[in-house]
């Protein structure tokens, strides 16, 4: 057999079979062979309006008939632009915050690094220009985001990545410290996911982060929360940082701000970054792209903030997190699972030694129920509108699917 035409992302480019999704409703998609499936996984971490939303529909539909697309590099820009940035600078935990626009989390995070050394650069520091991040952030794949990563496959075999980035082990604060130590003065930024996801589901140690943002102030380094995954509710609040605790200079977003109706990112850019940049009005700032605060993409933005507003979909999740928390320990204790991570609606179930968790997801689609394998670990992020039963549905199959393997 042949490869299909489409190349197809994070895939093996000799793969010949592929499972066809044609439709989706609220927690559940189908196959083209009619076949449902619950979707423990919120499609890659960002349906969490749920799938085949009217509303968001609706909204996409009327802006296109309106005002499908125009470019918003000077001097133009669009109402659903405007809007959809003034209402997530308003709920972000960053100090006096704009935001920039992009399609992606990867053009979200290049967008960040740029903007962390441009500012530098603007306040006469252009010496400052390296990025720390840490082990098992997964922060995208263009060559910004791939410099930045922290799961060595994915770095390797693409030439020579960006110059300028340092890495430390996730978990280790010593190691992050002598970083500081020795190339305080040098530091750009350190980008950092408040809750690693798709590294392998790591929420950060107690007081990690707090330590971080310290450095950060002590050493004048901006700090870069990556909330491509924990935005937009998936921790019960819009931002993850707020329910951690932590201030950062920039947050990177995606995925959940339009759960994926419209591909959407974007960066919300703090006071400390926007005042170098903003200094002198005749500085023209070289970067952005041709659908940066694109009206359809912005017009369904808007139409998922109103429904997470509406339905109060962040008070779901202690509802579904504890739930899928409490089942999960059960297998644990069952001696089905090695381990369990996570925080609020994202969870991470480890598998014991010997067990394949590729395996386990293949017999879980079986059983009609989508997670995602990372290395040892299945990873479950389901959208917040999962009911009770759902959740117990998935929690019985990987039960049966663990059990089995
Ligand atoms: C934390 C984080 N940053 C960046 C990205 C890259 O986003 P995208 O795949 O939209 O480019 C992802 C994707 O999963 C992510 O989880």
């Amino acid at each position: 057999m042949t490869p299909p035409a489409f190349l197809h992302p994070f895939a093996p480019p000799a793969a010949t079979s592929y499972l066809s999704i044609v439709r989706g409703e609220r927690s559940t998609v189908w196959d083209d062979q009619g076949r449902p499936y619950l979707d423990a996984m919120a499609s890659l971490w960002y349906c969490n309006v749920g799938h085949g939303r009217q509303e968001v529909a609706d909204a996409i539909a009327a802006q296109a008939a309106t005002l499908a697309g125009y470019h918003c590099f000077a001097p133009f820009t669009n109402p659903p632009a405007d809007v959809l940035s003034a209402r997530i600078a308003a709920v972000a935990p960053v100090d006096d915050p704009r935001v920039a626009l992009t399609c992606s989390g990867s053009e979200s995070v290049d967008t960040a690094i740029k903007l962390a050394r441009m500012a530098h650069e603007r306040a006469g520091q252009p010496e400052r220009d390296m990025i720390v991040s840490r082990s098992s952030g997964y922060h995208g794949v263009t060559y910004g985001g791939t410099s930045a990563q922290g799961i060595p496959p994915n770095r390797e075999g693409f030439g020579p990545l960006v110059p300028g980035f340092v890495q430390v082990p996730h978990h280790d604060l010593a190691a992050l410290e002598a970083v500081f130590a020795e190339h305080g003065p040098r530091i750009a930024a350190v980008i950092t996911e408040p809750l690693q996801a798709a590294g392998g589901v790591f929420p950060a140690q107690p007081g990690y982060l707090a330590a971080v943002r310290a450095l950060c102030d002590a050493h004048g380094a901006f700090l870069i929360a990556d909330e491509v995954v924990c935005g937009f509710g998936r921790l019960g609040t819009w931002f993850g940082s707020e329910h951690l605790g932590l201030r950062p200079d920039m947050i990177t977003f995606a995925k959940a701000v339009t759960s994926g109706y419209v591909p959407l990112g974007g960066v919300v850019v703090g006071k400390a970054v926007r005042e170098p940049l903003e200094a002198d009005a005749t500085f023209l700032l070289r970067h952005g792209h041709t659908y940066s605060g694109h009206p359809l993409a912005c017009a369904a933005a808007l139409a998922c903030l109103d429904l997470t507003e509406s339905e109060d979909l962040m008070a779901a999740v202690p509802r579904i997190g504890g739930r899928l928390e409490a089942g999960l320990r059960a297998l644990q204790h069952r001696g089905l699972l090695r381990e369990v991570r996570g925080d609020g609606a994202v969870w991470g179930a480890v598998v014991p030694d010997g067990v394949q968790a590729a395996k386990v997801r293949d017999r879980l689609l079986t059983l009609g129920v989508i997670v995602r394998p990372i290395n040892d670990v299945l990873a479950v992020c389901p959208p917040l509108v999962m009911t009770d039963a759902e959740v117990d549905q998935v929690l019985d199959a990987m039960g049966t699917a663990l059990a089995e393997a």
